[in-house]
């Protein structure tokens, strides 16, 4: 496939931003000045990966500086990953070097576009984490992986949640106008893709309330957590598409390459529309955080800005 404009632009925007990445993404003072999204993205990857019972081979693709591909080598999971970004793929060896792994790095990680990843080796799993996004159709992956899992092996696609704009109050929101309809709709029918259902969403808000209970009356006795001196990290450009997608669509997308949705993990819940996170940008982050349980029940659909989708190959 020929290279496009949106993949130069992806390319360029992750080399220049590999230095600052995961300062920017993992949160690894667990000061929440910014939301540590690729850290709890990785979490709930871990997890679900875990309570799916894989342990032969994955292949992470975007897989960045590593750090998902690291926590599965831990794990004793023989996992590799690509990447299109070469200073990703620099920092991901740099990392694997100075983690307790012993791997030859340049076994483990390559810099290469997806599109020209030569299938020489079946894998239990590929998780592409942040990824589609990015590209110009979910044809684009889901072609790439079908031969690259074999069958009854499993896929984690993470998208950004389509049906957020409905709870954003923002831009997103405006933009709807002729979807809206639709849109709620697809929201009323998501209920089956949720692995918690929607009974147990009390039992859940319930232990989500009390632990925020718990943070709040330490946070209100600490002035640092009303700080709102936010890093400055690079912008994305203008020009840089980030897609949406809907689990109805997703799954569409991956029928066509043979694998069957089985449930959807939203993550990313906002307390309150976004706008508020402007004020007290640690405390609303970290309350997101704590709220990620909901993310199993159906109530992640609205509150969550992105979710995971797990395909099985058919
Ligand atoms: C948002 S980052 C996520 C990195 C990592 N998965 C994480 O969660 O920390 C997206 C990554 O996808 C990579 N990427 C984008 N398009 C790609 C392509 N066509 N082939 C391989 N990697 C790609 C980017 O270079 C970037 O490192």
């Amino acid at each position: 496939m020929k290279s496009t404009k949106q993949k130069k632009i992806t390319k360029d925007f992750f080399n220049q931003v590999s230095g600052e990445w995961f300062g920017r993404t993992y949160d690894p003072a667990g000061k929440y000045l910014t939301f540590p999204g690729n850290k709890i993205r990785m979490e709930v990857a871990l997890e679900e990966i875990s309570r799916l019972g894989i342990k032969g081979r994955a292949l992470d693709i975007g897989c960045g500086e590593g750090q998902l591909v690291i926590e599965l080598l831990k794990k004793g999971i023989n996992a590799e990953g690509i990447d299109i970004a070469e200073d990703m793929i620099k920092g991901a060896k740099d990392n694997l070097k100075k983690s307790k792994v012993r791997k030859n790095p340049d076994e483990v990680f390559r810099s290469i576009d997806l599109d020209r990843f030569k299938v020489s080796k079946q894998y239990d799993i590929a998780t592409g984490l942040g990824l589609l996004e990015y590209l110009d159709t979910d044809k684009e992956f889901f072609s790439m992986v079908a031969p690259v899992v074999h069958n009854g092996g499993y896929v984690l696609a993470e998208c950004r949640n389509k049906f957020f704009n409905l709870f954003s109050a923002n831009q997103y929101t405006v933009k709807l106008k002729n979807e809206l309809p639709e849109l709620i709709k697809e929201l009323n029918d998501s209920i089956k893709y949720s692995p918690v259902p929607p009974k147990k969403i009390p039992m859940t808000q319930l232990a989500v309330s009390s632990g925020i209970s718990k943070f709040l009356s330490v946070a209100v006795k600490n002035r640092e957590w009303l700080s709102n001196s936010v890093p400055h990290y690079t912008n994305y450009p203008p020009k840089m598409v980030r897609r949406q997608h809907t689990p109805q669509e997703i799954e569409a997308s991956a029928k066509k390459y043979g694998f069957k949705l089985e449930y959807v993990v939203y993550w990313h819940p906002h307390p309150y529309p976004p706008v508020y996170g402007k004020n007290f940008p640690r405390i609303f982050n970290k309350i997101s955080h704590l709220m990620n349980p909901l993310g199993r029940t159906p109530l992640g659909a609205w509150m969550c800005s992105s979710f995971i989708a797990v395909f099985r190959k058919r």
